[in-house]
Parts: C-alpha cells; sequence; structure tokens
C-alpha cells in the first residue's frame, strides 16, 4: 500500500510538503493547504487570496512549462512558516525558465481585457505582484524551482 505521508508530509515542525500529480485541477490542493496553513499562522483573509493566485500559477506553470504536461511527472510543493517569513517552493522536474523572468515585459492588462492580446503570459506578472519576494529559476539536480515568500506583519 503506497503510505499517504507519501504525498503529504510535515517535513518537521515549521514546514508541510506536497507532492502533486503533473495534472492541471490538483494545482487546488496546494492553494488550499498553504491557504490552511497561512489562516492558522495569522495571515488575514486578503492575503491569503494573494497567496493562493501566487500558489496556483507557479504550479500550473510547473505543469506545463516545467513538466511539459508529462503525466509521469510531480510538482513539489514546500511550505514554511517561521519568524514571520511564509514561504512555499514549487519545484518542478524541468530546465528552468530560458527567458530570465526579470527582463520579461509586463503584460497591457488593458489590451488583455479587450482582448487585443492573448490572454496568456500573466503568472509570472501576477506572481511578481502579489507576494512580497519571489526567486525564479532556482536550478538544482532535483529540477527547477520558484520560491516566493511573504511577510507577517502587523
Ligand atoms: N516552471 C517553468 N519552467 C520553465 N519555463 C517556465 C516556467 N514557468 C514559466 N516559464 C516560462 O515563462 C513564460 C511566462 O509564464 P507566465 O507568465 O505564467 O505565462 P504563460 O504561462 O501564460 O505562458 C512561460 O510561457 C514559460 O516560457
Ligand atoms: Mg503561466
Amino acid at each position: 500500500m503506497i503510505s499517504e505521508s507519501k504525498f503529504i508530509r510535515m517535513v518537521d515542525e515549521h514546514t508541510i510538503e506536497v507532492s502533486l500529480p503533473n495534472q492541471m485541477g490538483y494545482e487546488r490542493i496546494a492553494m488550499a493547504c498553504s491557504a490552511s496553513f497561512a489562516k492558522i499562522v495569522g495571515f488575514l483573509p486578503e492575503r491569503i487570496e494573494d497567496l493562493k493566485t501566487a500558489v496556483s500559477e507557479a504550479c500550473l506553470n510547473a505543469m506545463e512549462h516545467g513538466n511539459l504536461n508529462r503525466l509521469d511527472k510531480r510538482v513539489l510543493v514546500s511550505m514554511n512558516y517561521k519568524d514571520n517569513v511564509f514561504s512555499v517552493s514549487v519545484l518542478d522536474q524541468g530546465e528552468g525558465m530560458h527567458e530570465s523572468p526579470q527582463n520579461l515585459e509586463d503584460p497591457d492588462i488593458e489590451k488583455k481585457i479587450e482582448n487585443l492580446q492573448t490572454p496568456r503570459g500573466l503568472g509570472i506578472f501576477l506572481i511578481k505582484q502579489l507576494v512580497d519576494q519571489v526567486e525564479f529559476n532556482q536550478i538544482s539536480d532535483e529540477g527547477h524551482m520558484v520560491r516566493m515568500v511573504l511577510r507577517l506583519t502587523g
């Protein structure tokens, strides 16, 4: 029998890890887990909504661009809270981004709303807007990782 702990585990007292199948829809599990965790440690509802959107976009990118929609791959989401810093790392089994996300031009939201520009290309822009700090393109032996940080203030 496959143990449940293979998919969700409390790594240490500050860290929860979720291993997702590489299938659109499962990003919702990461959204729900990170939202519950953030609520427990005291984030306000509106910050939690920002977090959920950022986590969702990072997971979808991991599935689509990192793991190239391959069903035999997985996305590992690791959430950590310590000393007022909440971080979420999203790891895929791909090679990372070819274009530096820092060089990506910001999308023209007006044009997108009016359908004059493709609705694609919003994920990275949203992540940058919604979290306090983000590190894209962290490459290791295990794959490619995006790390997002939200600080608990007040
Ligand atoms: N995990 C990833 N691995 C490899 N490339 C990525 C990853 N995430 C994003 N990218 C690259 O960055 C681009 C912009 O991502 P994003 O802003 O989310 O727009 P979209 O997903 O609609 O293309 C993607 O088209 C892709 O080329
Ligand atoms: Mg995207």
